[in-house]
């Protein structure tokens, strides 16, 4: 979490910074810091909340700088207060700097520290970075870059780090250890940031660093990266995969509603050229090389976090119903610390959004470590998750900036069906004729949500009658049974209101205690093959004066009749579903959001990228 930017050149590097931490705010926002290096001083404002809130307290301050740094922060040590936030300063006002992660030995650090007199301003564990960087060059007469890199030889931790000194002020130095940091490269400019949406207004040449790394940016000389053992390492440019448009909220109010909207096209980017014109060869071609492995495999195991984890559930129906093998989703953050076992025929597919949530890639080297083949379903070209499996598929959702994720998942479970589909086919566990039949309705599947669209008024109606409730309940069975945990997931992260997800079989052993007139009740009642069931489990609600949203499939009558509210959706195959019925729950939860003020795109406490444990 924790968003970083930083700027060195010719132009004012204030705006360029501000702009910046506003696009990385969905790592982190209680608060936010700049340093800036004014002749041969730094400059530190900073304070608690918003990017915006620091704006305003650096209304009437001096700003101009050519070079700085910038820090958006999502509190791990310490309170989200003005002391807390970054960038961190040192005694003598020589170094200042920014940290993404986490020191564990920071504590063992600051005694020592203390012990020779270093005064603490802040209970944040980053703080001893300044201190410790400042006592080693000053002790050791060495340069900035040395000192840091002596410096992280006694960290314990993960970092991506960014600092400025009074000493070469046209430099800024960075380190990468477990937390992103890229290097976007101008005309005698450098710009660096957590990932490239800061950096792709100016440029679109960048260099990824690599853990271990530390880099000196200075425009009067070539960039200089060394690893943690000091040798010399070649930068490396790549292309930024992003453009501009695609972080704008363009007309919509919010980036949640612009994803949701995004949908049908992120879901035919997904497919784009994977299946062919026949229709008759699924491939992607990320995982190739390594086909055999997946069609020997004799188990596969998902491991994710939050609404990725609720695609692997999904993912769990299509690869038993499908492929015919088990399938077990874990928890990325329990399978990492459950000494899992693991062998060589083990498949274990990790799927993030981000591709730097930290416990998700702890589980994958876990998972590499004990001889399984790992598989990424990742949406951030470039990310560590996608450099470090041995295979994947990109979702080509395109950026994802509000925090409640929603075309993530809709293009996480389609490349999961896709690679489903191709290795059911390959191994002959489907018949064709289904086989045809479900890639002839996935293709179909961005028409049918525009349908659903249609219905967006109708949903924000449906909204009001949240608004003064502090529970919801939301069922599902099957395959719509990860679409409950995701939908009531939706509500919870952005409205506050308490939601919960159950298979509604499940209900009447616990959740039906709750169950009064107050109670919305949400069901995903589409026509499958537990439909029967799911009525009955209605009538359980009803019979205690709950009220029923249900989301049905078009035409339907009888689960209609007994709902508060319905929501039509167009006739799916069993097995796509999540892909359609999950939808209408996004636009709930978003105009309950809306109805009841809530900052949707930057719901308290949260962050997109948790690149923490
Ligand atoms: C955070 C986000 C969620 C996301 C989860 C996993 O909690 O707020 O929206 O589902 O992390 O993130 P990933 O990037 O690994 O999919």
């Amino acid at each position: 979490m924790c968003g970083i930017v930083g700027y060195t050149g010719s132009r004012e590097a204030y705006p360029i910074l501000i702009d910046g931490v506003k696009r990385l705010e969905y790592r982190g926002y209680d608060s936010a810091g700049v340093a800036l290096l004014q002749d041969d001083n730094i400059s530190l404002y900073k304070c608690r909340g918003k990017v915006s809130e620091l704006e305003r307290f650096c209304l009437d301050k001096n700003i101009k700088a050519h070079t700085g740094i910038a820090h958006t922060r999502w509190a791990t040590h310490g309170e989200p207060n003005d002391q807390n936030a970054h960038p961190h300063l040192s005694e003598d006002g020589k170094i200042a700097l920014i940290h993404n992660g986490i020191i564990e030995n920071y504590l063992i650090l600051k005694r020592e520290l203390q012990r020779r007199g270093y005064q603490f301003k802040s209970e944040t564990d980053t703080e001893i970075l300044v201190h410790l960087i400042r006592d080693i060059s000053k002790n050791e007469n060495i340069s900035m870059a040395e000192a840091v890199r002596q410096a992280l030889n006694e960290v314990v931790g993960t970092y991506a780090l960014a600092i400025i000194n009074t000493e070469q002020p046209e430099e800024i130095i960075v380190a990468k250890k477990g937390s992103p940091l890229l290097i976007g490269m101008g005309e005698n400019e450098y710009f660096i940031a957590s990932d490239g949406a800061p950096i792709v207004k100016y440029t679109n040449k960048v260099i990824y660093l690599e853990d271990g790394d530390v880099a000196v940016i200075n425009t009067n000389k070539k960039i200089e990266i060394r690893n943690i053992n000091n040798e010399k390492k070649r930068p490396y440019t790549q292309k930024l995969e992003i453009t501009l448009d695609q972080l704008e909220k363009g007309d919509f109010p919010h980036y949640m509603l612009k994803e949701i909207f995004e949908q049908p096209r992120a879901i035919q980017d997904s497919m784009r050229g994977r299946i062919n014109v026949e229709k008759d060869v699924v491939s992607l071609g990320g995982i190739i090389d390594y086909e055999a492995k997946l069609m020997n495999a004799k188990r596969f195991i998902i491991a994710a976090c939050g609404t990725s984890w609720h695609a692997g559930l999904v993912a769990e129906y299509l690869f038993e119903t499908l492929v015919r093998l088990p399938v077990e989703v874990e928890y990325a953050s329990e399978f990492r610390y459950r000494n899992p076992i693991l062998n060589e025929d083990d498949v274990v597919i990790v799927i993030s959004q981000s591709g730097e949530t930290a416990d998700t890639l702890a589980a994958l080297e876990i998972a590499k470590e004990r001889g399984a083949t790992v598989i990424g379903v990742c949406n951030v070209v470039g990310s560590t998750l996608a450099r470090n499996t041995h295979a994947g598929s990109y979702t080509h959702a395109g950026p994802e900036i509000g925090v409640a994720s929603t075309k993530a998942f809709t293009t996480q479970v389609t490349v999961l069906t896709l690679m489903a589909l191709s290795l059911a086919r390959k191994k002959g566990s489907i018949s064709l004729s289904y086989y045809h039949r479900l890639i002839n309705d996935l293709e179909s599947i961005p028409q049918k949500i525009d349908i659903i669209f249609q219905q967006n008024d109708y949903i924000k109606q449906i909204a009001s009658f949240f608004t003064n409730k502090r529970n919801a309940i939301y069922l599902g069975r099957g395959v719509n049974y990860p679409v409950a945990l995701e939908g009531a997931l939706k509500l919870k992260e952005i409205s506050y209101i308490h939601a919960e997800g159950y298979p509604a079989a499940e209900m009447k052993h616990g959740p039906i205690a709750l169950i009064d007139e107050e109670m919305p009740v949400v069901v995903i009642a589409t026509m499958q093959g537990t439909y029967e069931k799911i009525g009955s489990n209605i009538q359980e609600v009803i019979a205690r004066k709950g009220k029923i949203i249900s989301i049905v499939t078009e035409g339907d009558t009888q689960v209609k009749e007994m709902s508060d509210f319905c929501i039509e959706i167009p006739a799916t195959e069993e097995l796509l579903m999540p892909l359609v019925s999950s939808i209408p729950l996004q636009l709930l939860a978003y105009h309950v959001a809306v109805s009841l003020g809530c900052d949707v795109d930057k719901p308290r406490n949260l962050a997109k990228s948790v690149s923490v444990e």
